[in-house]
């Protein structure tokens, strides 16, 4: 069949494990592994601005990620600096960066003033592009956005699907239509929960930093296929 004729994902959402793990096979530290992670995440925006995929949403840091050692914590963090100051290349491909986490000064949130910072030049130096939408999970948990989306819900009125829909970090995005872990892992791990529902989920056993467009392109076959059923 011409691929061209076969539906393509509108949404594709990544949950980059196991960058300790690459770093481990090769005797490198484990930071290591996520600076090679943070280089596949460029990759993958690439890929996926090549192939007009137009949402692309990526696991950065989790509500759960915070009791990890100090300095681990404070590397991934300074990844986000430096994939946050993608500005460039973000509008050489056309894409726009976008954000979601626990509200900035909402109580418990936890995101640093200068990741706050780099997030909010990211989205207005970017805002400008049309294609890709880039949004980064960071400081996120699916169960901490239900719980304040339901608690909004009720209190503007009603408890329904679409009230807490509306509610949601990121109302306009759609649900993913392709979720995507690598490392072998085979859980969600409190990831875009309301989000997935007829998701495809796609599991390889190669580690994040080894995603590249060929993987992107596997999972988007296990889309396609899941489609033709
Ligand atoms: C899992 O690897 C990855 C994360 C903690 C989240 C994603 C972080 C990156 C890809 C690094 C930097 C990326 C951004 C977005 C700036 P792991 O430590 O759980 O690996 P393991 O399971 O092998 O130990």
């Amino acid at each position: 069949m011409d691929s061209s004729l076969l539906p393509s994902p509108i949404h594709v959402a990544c949950i980059m494990d196991g960058n300790g793990r690459w770093a481990n096979r090769r005797g490198l530290p484990r930071n290591e592994g996520h600076t090679a992670g943070e280089e596949a995440l460029a990759g993958a925006v690439r890929a996926a601005s090549a192939r007009q995929i137009p949402w692309l949403t990526v696991f950065g840091f989790s509500t759960e990620n915070w009791v990890r050692p100090r300095a681990e914590v404070r590397h991934i963090l300074s990844l986000h600096r430096k994939l946050f100051a993608r500005i460039d290349e973000m509008n050489e491909n056309n894409a726009r960066t976008r954000w979601i986490g626990r509200p900035f000064k909402e109580r418990g949130a936890r995101t640093p003033i200068y990741v706050q910072k780099a997030i909010t030049k990211a989205i207005a130096d970017t805002a400008h592009n049309s294609g890709l939408e880039v949004t980064v999970a960071f400081d996120y948990g699916s169960r901490a956005e239900l719980l304040r989306a339901a608690q909004l819900a009720m209190s503007h009125g009603e408890v329904t699907p679409d009230s807490i829909s509306s509610h949601l970090y990121s109302p306009d995005m759609p649900d993913v239509d392709l979720l995507i872990r690598t490392s072998g892992e085979t859980r969600i791990s409190n990831f875009m929960l309301w989000q997935i529902p007829e998701a495809t989920v796609y599991f390889t056993d190669h580690a994040w930093p080894d995603f590249n467009a060929a993987e992107l392109d596997n999972a988007i076959s296990s889309f396609q296929r899941d489609k033709q059923r």
